[in-house]
């Protein structure tokens, strides 16, 4: 299968690309990214002479440059990573928000549109389905109703509603993906988990929003990718598919699990003004991409954590 991967320069799409490769030996990848800030194609530097992969820089919202990259390698799905992704920049300024995830969505829509039969894998997020209050136990599942507080998840539940009116009004042959937040090497250093570790490798105070309560589920990227390569390989057309760990955490906790590593006291955590619009929890229900495509997370919590600060260290701080 010939694949156009966008934003695979980004954290989650250099994975999946170094995953694919590696585990399906028929896949060829083409990585189209337009190289914004977020990206870096360093940690794809094994693949570079690889045969089976190419890397463009183009943006997605370019959708002539789409089309033609679609027929000159033949490429018979996409899998759309490319996206603004951080909530904080997207409550300074949602307008590129706005364009790659929406506009760009949009493009890579059109280019399958016009092509016919391309396989169309949408990554979004769990955060569409919006805020669950902390004395609400319920879990979001696929039929959860699409509820984003900001700019960001909204940007991401217009993408989705996008794929999802592409599949009933032209039949093209989409998937979308929900997962909760990943973890793991090769993440941005302005997410929280880099910053807690990059700031308690020097000692300095680690700042958390409010009073560190709000609850995330957290999932090691790798496990991530193999569900979004199986749902390539294996999804029901037109489904959506939630992917998550079970693993939920204060954002207090993730810290305190930080400091541990680093021997560090829990009084290093310094309250900062709390964001706006600021989620209380994620909770995923991921029992549906359990039981028909037989995917589990693989790695703990534990282990997990202690790979990503060592990759960290071991890169030493470019943040
Ligand atoms: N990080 C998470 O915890 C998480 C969780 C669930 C879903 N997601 C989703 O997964 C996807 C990837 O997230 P990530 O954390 O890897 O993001 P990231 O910010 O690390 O990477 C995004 C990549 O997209 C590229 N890009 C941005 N605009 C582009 C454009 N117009 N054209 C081409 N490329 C462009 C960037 O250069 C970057 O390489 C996103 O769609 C995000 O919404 C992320």
């Amino acid at each position: 299968m010939n694949v156009l991967v966008t934003g695979g320069a980004g954290f989650i799409g250099s994975h999946f690309i170094l995953h694919a490769l590696e585990e399906d030996s028929s896949i060829t990848i083409v990585n189209v990214d337009r190289l914004t800030y977020a990206a870096d194609l360093s940690y794809l530097q094994e693949v570079e002479k690889d045969g089976r992969y190419l890397f463009v820089q183009a943006d997605i919202c370019d959708h002539d440059k789409m089309l033609q990259l679609v027929y000159d390698h033949h490429i018979e799905a996409i899998v759309n990573f490319a996206a603004e992704s951080h909530v904080d920049r997207s409550i300074q300024d949602s307008a590129p928000f706005l364009r790659t995830n929406i506009t760009g969505t949009h493009s890579l829509l059109e280019v399958a549109r016009k092509c016919g039969g391309i396989r169309y894998v949408q990554i979004s997020t769990d955060e569409v389905y919006g805020s669950l209050s902390f004395d609400d136990l319920r879990l979001f599942t696929e039929q959860s109703v699409l509820q984003p507080n900001n700019p960001y998840s909204a940007s991401k539940a217009g993408a989705d509603l996008l794929v999802r009116s592409y599949y009933e009004t032209h039949g093209i042959p989409v998937n979308i993906t929900r997962c909760s937040n990943n973890y793991g090497p090769h993440q941005h250093g302005e997410k929280l988990l880099p910053t807690l570790i990059q700031r308690s490798s020097r000692q300095l105070s680690l700042p958390i929003y409010g009073d560190g309560k709000n609850i995330r589920d957290w999932l090691y990227v790798k496990d991530h990718v193999r569900a979004i390569l199986l749902v390539l390989q294996k999804g029901k057309i037109g489904e959506v598919y939630n992917i998550g760990g079970t693993n939920e955490w204060t954002n207090n906790e993730v810290a305190k699990h930080v400091l541990d590593y680093f021997g560090l006291p829990h009084s290093n955590i310094s309250y900062v003004s709390d964001r706006l619009g600021h989620d209380q929890r994620y909770a995923i229900d991921a029992t549906k991409i359990q039981q028909q495509l037989g995917w589990q997370p693989q790695t703990t919590f534990a282990q997990g954590l202690v790979e990503t600060i060592e990759w960290y260290l071991e890169r030493g701080d470019k943040s």
